[in-house]
């Protein structure tokens, strides 16, 4: 009998902002999963750490580092911008042609610097201004409505935090989804990529009561459903 073995092919995932609060954190809990990852960063000394920390935290972790954002995205099936709004702008056309066709991750929250509003006009969001930015490419929104500190434990007094996932594309809404379930969220899909003008506000909600009632960065949406 010919024994037949199915070879998963992992895929690859840049992330653009591997060493800030969220690139790390999303870097680590998805090291854990089938997929291989390019983190880019400008600080080396701090890439260095990360890696090493994902390494001893997940040994079988396909992790590499490098240097320049388009080689990352070129190499890539799916790519997570997680870098603040503003610096989405400089980085869009550097990556514009490597990543037509390919997921892209928009996590950002467009805060103004008081936190008490968003910088981006009413009727559109960071998600589709990147959209605009690059137009070939699958813009998917995700990971903007958990906080950082959330990673460690997805759970939150007993519950499974949920994430939510907007955008246009059904087959890229479903890789993304389990792209979330693997960092241990749960993932809900949302709607369109116009949903997420809703998900901004919904964090930038989160932000304003966490700094009110002193949620120390640890809180996140529960939708309790019969
Ligand atoms: N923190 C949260 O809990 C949270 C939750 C949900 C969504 N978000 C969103 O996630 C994004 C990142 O937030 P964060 O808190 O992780 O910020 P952060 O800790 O300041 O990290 C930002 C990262 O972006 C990189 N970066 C900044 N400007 C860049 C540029 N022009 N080109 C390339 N890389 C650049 C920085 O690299 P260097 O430091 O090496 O320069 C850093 O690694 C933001 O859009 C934020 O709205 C944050």
């Amino acid at each position: 009998m010919i024994k037949l073995r199915i070879m998963q092919t992992k895929q690859t995932i840049a992330i653009i902002g591997a060493t800030g609060n969220m690139g790390s954190a999303i870097a680590k809990s998805i090291a854990k999963g089938p997929y291989r990852l390019l983190l880019k960063a400008n600080n080396q000394e701090k890439m260095d750490a990360l890696v090493k920390d994902i390494q001893s935290q997940s040994p079988k972790a396909e992790v590499e580092s490098v240097i320049c954002p388009t080689e990352a995205s070129w190499e890539a099936d799916i790519i997570i911008l997680a870098v603040p709004y503003e610096a989405e702008k400089d980085i869009a056309p550097q990556i514009k042609e490597v990543a037509s066709q390919k997921i892209v991750i928009s996590i950002a929250n467009p805060l103004n610097q008081n936190y008490d509003g968003l910088v981006t006009a009413p009727g559109t969001s960071a998600a589709e201004e990147l959209q605009k930015l690059l137009p070939n490419s699958k813009i998917v929104k995700a990971f903007n409505t958990t906080f950082a500190a959330d990673f460690s434990a997805p759970v939150i007094n007993g519950a499974q935090v949920d994430a939510f996932v907007a955008g246009n594309d059904e087959e890229a809404l479903q890789t993304v989804s389990e792209l979330v379930a693997t960092s241990g969220f749960n993932p809900i899909i949302a709607g369109d990529l116009s949903v997420s003008r809703t998900l901004e506000n919904m964090q930038l909600l989160l932000i304003q009561l966490g700094m009110k009632n002193n949620y120390n960065w640890l809180a996140g949406w529960k939708i309790l459903h019969n």
